[in-house]
C-alpha cells in the first residue's frame, strides 16, 4: 500500500500532521487488530489506521465494542516509542483521553470528563473509549497501539441492554454540525501536542483538571477483589487512583481492568 494512499476528503483534515502512513478501510475486523499486525511488519512511529465500519471492534476486557457505519470515529494510532516514553506506559491511555477532551472543546464547546482511566464522559455519559495494546520484544517496548472509539451520532450508541455505563454522542452534545474526520484531525493535534509533554506537570495538571468524580463517592471494581468504596481525591505521579476509604486513609488503585462508578 502506498503511504498516503487515502480518501481526498480525509486528506484535507491530516495532511498537515506530521503521519508516517494512514491507512482507510471502508470496513475492517478493528483497527487495533491492523496495528498490532502492521506493528510486526514494517510501520513507522505515527502510522494511522481508520475505519468507517468495524466487524470485529474490541473494547476493554475482551468487550465488543460495535462500530456502524457514518456513526462514529474508530481508528488506531500506532506509535514506536522513543527511550524516555518506554517508562511511561501507563500515561498513553491518558494521552488518547486529553486528546479526545481538548478537542471536543476546541471545535464544539463540548466540556467533556475524563473516567479514570480510560473512558470520556460529556454530560456523565460515555462519548469515547479507548484501548490500548502494546507489543513487546521480551522486555522491550516495540510498539503502542492508541485505540479510540467515539460516538459520533445517536445510530453510534449500543442498545440499553448492553450498556454497562450510560452512553452518549457528540452530536446530542453540541449545536455545532459535527464532521467527523475534523474532529479526527483535531484529536491527532492534541495528542501529539501532549506526547511530547507526556508525564510532565503540565501532563498530570491536564488530566487531574479534567478527571470525572473527583471528591466524590465512588465504588472501584476488580474482580475478584471486594468492591472499594471511597472519596476520588486525584491521581498520583504513576498514574493510579488516589481513593480516600475512611478519613485521613488513602488507598491506591492501579490502572487494570477495573471499573469505576458513581455511588
Ligand atoms: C472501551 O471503552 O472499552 C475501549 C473501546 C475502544 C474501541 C476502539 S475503536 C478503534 C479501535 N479498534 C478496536 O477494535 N478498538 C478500538
Amino acid at each position: 500500500m502506498l503511504p498516503y494512499d487515502y480518501p481526498v476528503w480525509l486528506r484535507a483534515q491530516l495532511g498537515l500532521l506530521p503521519l508516517a502512513e494512514v491507512r482507510y478501510f471502508n470496513t475492517i475486523g478493528s483497527t487495533n487488530d491492523h496495528c498490532l499486525q502492521w506493528a510486526s511488519e514494517d510501520a513507522a512511529d505515527l502510522s494511522l489506521a481508520i475505519a468507517d465500519h468495524q466487524s470485529a471492534g474490541r473494547g476493554r476486557a475482551d468487550r465488543q465494542w460495535v462500530t456502524r457505519s457514518g456513526a462514529a470515529l474508530a481508528f488506531s494510532l500506532l506509535l514506536r516509542p522513543h527511550r524516555p516514553e518506554k517508562e511511561l506506559l501507563p500515561f498513553f491511555s491518558p494521552l488518547g483521553a486529553i486528546g479526545i477532551r481538548a478537542a471536543l472543546d476546541r471545535l464544539y464547546a463540548i466540556r467533556a470528563e475524563i473516567k479514570w482511566p480510560n473512558d470520556v464522559l460529556a454530560s456523565r455519559k460515555k462519548l469515547a473509549g479507548i484501548l490500548v495494546e502494546n507489543v513487546w520484544d521480551g522486555g522491550d517496548l516495540k510498539a503502542v497501539v492508541v485505540g479510540i472509539g467515539i460516538n459520533i451520532t445517536p445510530q453510534a450508541l449500543p442498545s440499553a441492554n448492553r450498556l454497562l455505563f450510560p452512553a452518549t454522542c457528540v452530536a446530542s452534545e453540541t449545536d455545532r454540525p459535527v464532521d467527523r474526520w475534523e474532529l479526527l484531525g483535531s484529536i491527532l493535534a492534541e495528542m501529539l501536542h501532549w506526547r511530547e509533554r507526556l508525564g510532565s506537570e503540565d501532563f498530570f495538571s491536564e488530566w487531574s483538571s479534567h478527571l470525572a468524580f473527583r471528591g466524590e463517592v465512588v465504588r472501584i471494581s476488580a474482580p475478584p477483589a471486594e468492591d472499594l468504596i471511597g472519596k476520588l481525591t486525584g491521581i498520583d505521579q504513576m498514574g493510579n487512583l488516589i481513593l480516600e476509604t475512611d478519613p485521613g486513609r488513602q488507598v491506591k488503585v492501579m490502572v487494570g481492568d477495573v471499573r469505576l462508578r458513581a455511588v
